[in-house]
């Protein structure tokens, strides 16, 4: 796991959507794991601009969403299938037919996160997987105590993560109470993997993620299992790591160091 501290959001998102442009200009029908939330806007944001300007092509990649809350229809304003088609889909040129986030509405759950899992797979993988932190720790939607070699499955919502996401709602009573969600092992899977932090609010789930113990309670910190992850961070979620110093002198030392 390499740990990378910018100074800010910005820099953070550039930086982690540069590494998904590497991706793409090495391998253009790679496949994009990718996030909601507020995190990742910022890097939406900058590949939307390296598409239009620099003219990053998507035409030949895939994408599968991490998750969905369950009840919310693809046209709800607060789904995140609304989400991806607003901050990312419409300012790309990725294939609609290529584009895969997860159902909220199937009629046959346990059905349709098998075929998700097979359509992974059957698409080669995921080479790149974006992710945020839950000021809980979890990734996607694993909350605390989920399996860490966990599938694509239903998850109900720790009050937290409800708490956490209410901003986006009305009132509180109407995030939903359940996800469908990947899991810990799908997305271990990943290739690569960008984790973002940015805010003091991300701080605790951070520290314990990178330098706690590998516990279901911090579903983040299963990624120190994972050979190929790279957390950008801004300095407020950086805050609480022992090892601050220590990433800071590796980042100012390796530049640009290769893959091994
Ligand atoms: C979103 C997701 C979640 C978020 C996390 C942080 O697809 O899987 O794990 O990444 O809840 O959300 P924000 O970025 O809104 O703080």
């Amino acid at each position: 796991m390499e740990v990378i501290i910018k100074p800010d959001y910005d820099a953070m998102s550039v930086a982690a959507a540069q590494q998904i442009a590497d991706v793409l200009n090495r391998k253009p029908n790679a496949v994009l794991g990718l996030a909601t939330g507020s995190t990742p806007l910022g890097v939406y944001k900058e590949l939307a601009r390296m598409h239009r300007v620099e003219g990053l092509d998507f035409s030949r990649c895939t994408s599968f969403n991490l998750d969905e809350y369950v009840g919310l229809p693809a046209s709800h304003d607060q789904s995140y299938h609304y989400f991806m088609r607003e901050n990312f889909f419409k300012h790309v040129n990725i294939p609609a037919q290529n584009i895969h986030v997860p159902s909220g509405t199937t009629s046959n759950f346990p059905a349709f996160c098998q075929w998700y899992e097979e359509r992974i797979e059957a698409c080669g993988g995921i080479d790149i997987q974006l992710l945020g932190i839950g000021s809980d720790g979890h990734i996607a939607f694993n909350e605390p105590t989920s399996s860490l070699s966990s599938r694509t499955r239903l998850k109900t919502l720790a009050k937290q993560t409800i708490d956490d996401n209410a901003r986006f709602f009305e009132k509180s009573e109407d995030v939903p109470i359940y996800a469908i969600t990947m899991g810990v092992g799908t997305i271990l899977e990943a290739d690569e993997i960008v984790l973002l932090a940015n805010g003091a609010g991300k701080a605790d789930a951070v520290a314990q993620a990178v330098e706690g113990p590998v516990t279901s309670m911090i579903t983040a910190s299963a990624l120190q299992m994972h050979p190929y992850t790279k957390f950008y961070i801004d300095g407020d979620a950086a805050a609480n790591l022992k090892m601050r110093e220590y990433y800071e002198w590796i980042s100012m030392k390796k530049p640009g160091a290769p893959r091994a």
